[in-house]
């Protein structure tokens, strides 16, 4: 298995989340280690758990402190740890916008009602008190807004009619303690789901002027121009004739080129089979470090190969200067 991606938990209370990613993070197949359970309260019941748990913890009160300043000592242990991604379970703060920047698309929520129903505070009541069937806990990305960003995932829990706030949120936390490893799991591991791929390429590919989606022999392919006269000018190859990788064919400008390239980082870049002397490249995908501004620039530089003449005279005019 690749290198397991690092984790600091922040948290304010209890901590029984926290300790549901400890434990998953005991199997042998998780793909995450917690490196750092960190708290604003240096009484929080779950350092105590983490400590036990020979992992390391790190507290700092607030009090006394502006919010960003408090933010910039916790981001600091957290960089320390050498964490890649942060988990918020029960961290009672609302997170300065610096700091939520910092971690964009890399830190993570957990929240104990069905986004966007109930953001904020009292969620178990509020959805008794709407009479509704249903309530649950999502786990979605962090964005400046509070409980706001991409919901990453969802479990709906039933509302018993005697239930009351303590054993709807009893019920709740059993959801939460299984949503929330599962859903860590597979965010950070998204970079080798084979269909996360497809829709990062696709979404950069389709971006291009007058493209569409064709499929060419099974593998998903992007072309350039009419319905009926287009050219492939990307395609993605998946295990397709064979090869164990997943990857993105363009076009070079030509076999120096790609010769070029594969001598420039002979891991990355392959000529695809079956493709002979055509100057097509191929650019794993699944390596988990893709540089998807530079995938950006191989696509628009194949469309610009195949694409009609119309569409590149102005790109060809604009370039002079
Ligand atoms: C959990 O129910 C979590 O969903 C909630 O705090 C509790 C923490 O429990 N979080 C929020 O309300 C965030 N807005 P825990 O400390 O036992 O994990």
């Amino acid at each position: 298995m690749a290198d397991k991606a690092k984790i600091a938990i922040l948290l304010s209370g209890r901590g029984s989340n926290m300790a549901a990613m400890v434990y998953a993070a005991k199997l042998p197949d998780c793909p995450f280690e917690i490196v750092l359970v960190a708290s604003n309260d240096l009484k929080a019941p779950g350092l105590k758990l983490a400590e036990a748990e020979s992992i390391a913890t790190f507290a700092h009160s607030h009090k006394g402190l502006t919010r960003e300043a408090h933010d910039i000592i916790m981001h600091d242990a957290i960089v320390r740890s050498g964490a890649e991604y942060v988990v918020l379970a029960g961290y009672m703060r609302i997170l300065s916008d610096g700091f939520v920047r910092k971690w964009a698309d890399h830190m993570l929520n957990i929240h104990p009602s069905l986004l966007p129903k109930y953001k904020g505070l009292d969620t178990y009541q509020r959805a008794i008190d709407a009479g509704d069937d249903v309530a649950g806990c999502s786990v979605h990305l962090v964005t400046p807004e509070l409980d706001d960003g991409p919901i990453l995932a969802q479990t709906e829990v039933a509302i018993l009619p005697d239930d009351d706030a303590d054993s709807l949120a009893s019920r709740i936390l059993i959801a939460e303690h299984q949503l929330y490893p599962s859903t860590l799991a597979k965010y950070v591991t998204r970079e080798a789901d084979p269909d996360w791929i497809l829709g990062q390429v696709r979404q950069r590919a389709l971006a291009l002027a007058e493209t569409h989606e064709r499929p060419s022999f099974g593998a998903p392919g992007w072309r350039v121009g009419s319905k009926t006269t287009g050219k492939y000018f990307a395609y993605l190859a998946q295990s397709h004739h064979g090869e164990a990788s997943i990857a993105l064919l363009v076009k070079t400008t030509g076999l120096d080129e790609q010769a070029a390239l594969i001598d420039a980082d002979p891991d990355l870049y392959y000529i695809p089979k079956f493709y002979g002397k055509s100057g097509w490249i191929a650019i794993r995908l699944d390596t988990g470090r893709t540089d998807w501004d530079h995938i950006s620039d191989r696509l628009y530089a194949s469309w610009r190969q195949v694409a009609p003449k119309r569409l590149t005279k102005m790109i060809a005019i604009a370039d002079q200067f």
